[in-house]
């Protein structure tokens, strides 16, 4: 598998455009993940964690007390703001540049690696979720929040179509087959849980397979 360094400078483009607007376009989703996010991190066992995709620091509010954290996103407008937010929040978070399709860390590096709505615009999400499998201990964990294409025939195939508009308007992908993506990616399935809209928004729980 070869990363398309064009689609991953497009993604990178586009998130740096929307850097600055990001946190104010979020509001009204925001209000909605914000008890998802503490649920998903309170899943998170350490002590080593990879956050995959930080953007502007979200979840930083939630990284788990004593966890060694490092953060990584593909853009330098999002990393920044995700900086500026630790210091403010006196968290602790080795925070790096870094493309989840070819991650800078050893083999068996992490405990757990986990990432909010962010596969939905890693250009190549199966490369992405196989780089996790890489990077977490043989017994290591992935938790994630994603929205996906919806179950419905009639609405996953709309979401098809209004995709397009979609990827160029916000960078993200509202019809990637997330837990089809993760199964095939070097992860067992622990929990698929429907988090709303009829299974659009799920939390995922997978163990590195053997
Ligand atoms: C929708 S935002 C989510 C940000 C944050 N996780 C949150 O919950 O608010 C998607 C983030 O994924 C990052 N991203 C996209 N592709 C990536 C990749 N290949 N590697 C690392 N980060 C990536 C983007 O730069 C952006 O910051």
């Amino acid at each position: 598998m070869t990363i398309d360094e064009k689609a991953t400078e497009r993604t990178r483009a586009r998130y740096q455009r929307i850097a600055p607007l990001y946190d104010a376009m979020e509001i009204l989703a925001e209000r909605r993940y914000s008890s998802w996010r503490p649920r998903l991190w309170s899943l998170a066992q350490g002590p080593k964690v990879l956050e995959v995709g930080v953007g502007t620091g979200k979840n930083m509010s939630y990284y788990p007390d004593g966890a060694e954290m490092t953060a990584v996103d593909l853009t330098p407008g999002m990393l920044e703001r995700a900086k500026k937010r630790a210091a403010e929040l006196k968290v602790a978070v080795n925070l790096q540049l870094g493309d989840a399709q070819a991650l800078a860390f050893p083999d068996a590096s992490f405990d757990d690696v986990i990432a909010t709505f962010v596969f939905c615009s890693v250009p190549d999400p199966v490369l992405g979720l196989t780089e996790l499998a890489r990077v977490v201990k043989p017994d290591g964990r992935l938790l994630l929040l994603e929205h996906m294409r919806a179950g419905n025939e009639v609405a996953g195939t709309i979401m098809d179509v209004l995709n397009p508009a979609v990827v160029r308007m916000t960078g993200a992908n509202i019809n990637r087959r997330t837990v089809e993506n993760v199964q095939q990616s070097g992860w067992q399935l622990e929990q698929v849980e429907d988090m709303g809209m009829k299974g659009v928004f799920k939390l995922i729980v997978a163990r590195r397979a053997k």
